[in-house]
């Protein structure tokens, strides 16, 4: 397997990847030596360089019969043209590019190649990330199988056609970003009721992080989980109804409709 363009999501794959040990035919590169250098120390990892040898993209390439493409957006058909030559037959492209149809990258591949556009978010570096995949036309259940085995390593994968991987990305893509506002939120108002600001952080951030721990470790529903801490007529209820009355769901299907807007947007070249 190799990782071309192992920058902040391809070197989270290969942290991943690490952690789980399935790291031993592993080849990263990155432009720079210091990025190449990072991940270096990773168990199994080769990491190479362009800046010291430009050839590096074609060799990670052509011993792998895995490649992530995960480079910038930009750069990807580049990136595919200049390793096409050199994929051994039936190797599969992984790309990584937010907003770069397949049919770009297939068009830039020799014809056949198995291309999946994929969608992680940043829990992958930890395991306890969602990945999207999609298929491309060349792409069977065999590879789709495969491909989903490496990033089994990086936590949940689900499996979609590609023209619902946008709308996955407002969900799961995004949806760190959101959890993250939702704690800042908590803590606010925890230094609100005049709590120091270590003290708020510790109060707000620990309850997400126990919260999402009994979520995963009781598989219940998070409509049951939260009835049991919430008895009736009592101070929680009074809270959830205050959050209720608010429209929380419609809040968020109109995030999620907004990032899908841009994404479009985006699509279109503005
Ligand atoms: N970050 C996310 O949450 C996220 C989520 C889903 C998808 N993605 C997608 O993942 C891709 C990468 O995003 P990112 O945030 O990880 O960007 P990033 O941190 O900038 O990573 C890109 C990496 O590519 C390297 N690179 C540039 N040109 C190269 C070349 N010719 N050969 C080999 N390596 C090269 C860069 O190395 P140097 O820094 O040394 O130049 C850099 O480490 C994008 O397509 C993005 O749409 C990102």
């Amino acid at each position: 397997m190799a990782i071309l363009g192992a920058g902040s999501m391809g070197g989270a794959i290969a942290r991943a990847l690490a952690a789980g040990g399935a790291t031993r035919s592993l080849t990263v590169t990155n432009r720079t030596r210091a990025k190449a250098d990072a991940l270096a120390g990773l168990p199994g990892v080769r990491s190479l360089a362009t800046e010291t040898d430009t050839d590096v993209n074609s060799v990670a390439a052509a011993a792998a019969d895995v490649v992530v493409l995960g480079v910038k957006p930009a750069a990807i058909t580049d990136l595919v043209s200049g390793i096409a030559a050199r994929l051994r037959p039936g190797a599969a492209l992984v790309s990584l590019a937010a907003g770069i149809p397949i049919a770009a990258i297939e068009q830039a591949a020799p014809p056949g190649t198995p291309v999946i556009r994929a969608m992680p978010n940043t829990p992958a570096a930890l395991g306890r990330g969602v990945t999207g995949l999609a298929p491309g036309s060349s792409a069977d259940a065999a590879v789709m199988a495969t491909v989903g085995r490496l990033f089994a390593a990086c936590g949940a994968v689900v499996e979609v056609p590609e023209d619902r991987i946008d709308a996955l990305s407002t969900i799961s893509g995004s949806g760190p970003a959101y959890v993250f506002l939702l704690v800042e939120a908590l803590t606010a108002a925890a230094r609100d009721l005049g709590f120091p600001p270590a003290q708020a952080r510790v109060l707000a951030e620990q309850t997400f992080i126990g919260a999402a721990a009994l979520l995963a470790d009781t598989g219940a529903d998070p409509a049951e989980l939260r009835r049991r801490v919430t008895s009736p007529g009592g101070t929680t209820e009074r809270a959830v109804a205050v959050l209720e009355a608010a429209d929380l769901p419609g809040l968020f299907a109109r995030a999620a409709r907004a990032a899908l807007a841009r994404a479009r947007e985006i699509a279109a070249g503005s």
